[in-house]
């Protein structure tokens, strides 16, 4: 791999940073100055410095948010502020993205990554990845609001969900969802369905990892090696349709 592309895939230098830094020789590899910007480096052999540090190359890069309400889950948007925008400035550099979206209105647990195919396999519906909401609602649940949501309900608009899992609190006036899947509002269409309304809203858990409790809202950390290993298998698990 080039030593620019190398660097930007670190997140510390763009190419034209590492083009900087190469010619105040401030690159070494192996002990050796570089010289050139498109010169070859083995990330798995080669030891590369910048000012003195060594650079631990990242194939690709795993953080969780806690994202806060007045966020839009996408990389950039025209009118409000992004959940990317959250993420500490090298990693912003690296060109992370949100891992399915929750609405801008919810807040709670959400994976920012570029490794697109695990990514992509966490949201398959095949996979059936749970995710747990804590909802508020307006007015209380019906009785046979478990029942409903476990049989599968279907939206307003013909749409049929699968299987939900509902724990309601003991005044029905909110509780926790779990999905296997992940369709526009879900959660709001199906308590609307239900009759009542959802004031607020909270992804708790993915893939069976909870939301950290010591993430305040808009605040994120590395994926830990065994948070990583559970996605991974969440993403390898195939479910019955
Ligand atoms: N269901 C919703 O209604 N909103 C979300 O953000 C996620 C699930």
């Amino acid at each position: 791999m080039r030593l620019d592309r190398f660097f930007s895939s670190t997140g510390l230098l763009t190419r034209r940073e590492t083009a900087v830094a190469v010619r105040r020789g401030e690159i070494l590899q192996n002990g050796r100055p570089v010289f050139r910007p498109d010169v070859q480096v083995d990330p798995a052999t080669d030891r590369i410095t910048l000012r003195g540090e060594p650079v631990v190359y990242r194939e690709f890069v795993y953080f969780f948010l806690h994202k806060p309400t007045g966020y839009v889950s996408a990389t950039e948007d025209g009118r409000f502020p992004v959940v990317t925008d959250l993420l500490p400035e090298a990693e912003r550099r690296r060109g992370l993205f949100p891992c399915g979206r929750l609405d801008k209105d919810t807040s709670g647990l959400m994976l920012l990554t570029d490794d697109g195919a695990l990514c992509h396999a966490l949201l398959s519906p095949r996979r059936g990845v749970e995710k747990v909401y804590r909802f508020v609602c307006a007015s209380p649940l019906p009785p046979e609001a478990e029942r409903s949501l476990l049989a599968g309900l279907t939206l307003e608009n013909g749409e049929a969900c699968r299987a939900a899992v509902l724990r309601a609190d003991e005044d029905r006036l909110g509780g926790y969802v779990t999905l296997t899947e992940g369709k526009y509002h879900e959660v709001r269409r199906l308590v609307a369905a239900l009759g009542s309304r959802v004031t607020s809203l909270t992804r708790v858990s993915f893939a069976g990892i909870p939301l950290d409790p010591a993430l305040s809202p808009g605040e994120c950390r590395p994926v830990t090696g065994e948070e990583l290993a559970i996605l991974r298998a969440a993403a390898g698990k195939e479910t019955e349709k």
